[in-house]
């Protein structure tokens, strides 16, 4: 009943989630954010790739926020992409790469902004790793939480939404690269993981 792009027609199980209510959930999601933060200037952190279109969107509504209100909250922006050592365990660091320096992070109001938590322990080594650079406060959002036994328990400070254990795609999210110019968030079936799985 929603439009696909021919290419992915065969190959989506269910819709779990349509742009609409996504679009929804992260305007409420961006007012509340604007409501906590003072007027204080914030860093908003776009962990790439997955958390661009959320990152977006949510910058947008926040602009907006920005554009109608007594209020007024600073943004600035940057894009981080993030690389878990080989031994990650052991050092419990990620490797982030790219953003400008980080350096720049001491003393602010940083906000990580992030597509999905399925473990928390990425997340978990991200905010370890930045506290290096002295940040004031760091909040996290994620659009969304996986409610999976796999979780170290961490839950970010503001939640799109809670979804089953299913592996998802669209909406910048992605299945080995494929999927992330589906605007919809859907469960892909069997002939999808097939057909786009990762070539060895
Ligand atoms: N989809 C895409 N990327 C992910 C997921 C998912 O369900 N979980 C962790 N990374
Ligand atoms: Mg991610």
């Amino acid at each position: 009943m929603f439009c696909v792009p021919k290419h992915y027609e065969d190959v989506l199980d269910y819709i779990m989630l349509p742009a609409g209510i996504i679009n929804d959930r992260v305007e409420r999601l961006a007012r509340d954010i604007f409501d906590d933060f003072g007027s204080q200037p914030i860093i908003a952190l776009c962990v790439l790739k997955g958390g661009y279109k959320f990152f977006t969107d949510l910058i947008d509504k926040l602009q907006t926020l920005n554009r109608n209100s007594e209020k007024s909250l600073p943004i600035s922006i940057d894009f981080i992409r993030l690389k878990s050592y080989m031994n990650e365990q052991s050092t419990g660091q990620v490797q982030i790469l790219g953003g400008d320096n980080l350096k720049n992070l001491s003393g602010k109001n940083v906000l990580i902004v992030e597509d999905i938590i399925d473990t928390g322990n990425t997340m978990r080594k991200l905010l370890s790793t930045l506290q290096q650079y002295k940040p004031n406060t760091v909040k996290v959002t994620s659009l969304f939480v996986k409610r999976t036994p796999k979780s170290s328990g961490y839950k970010p400070d503001y939640i799109g939404f809670s979804i089953p254990d299913k592996f998802v795609v669209g909406y910048a999210l992605d299945y080995n690269e494929y999927f992330r110019d589906l605007s919809h968030v859907c469960v892909i079936n069997e002939a999808g993981k097939e057909r786009f799985a990762a070539s060895i």
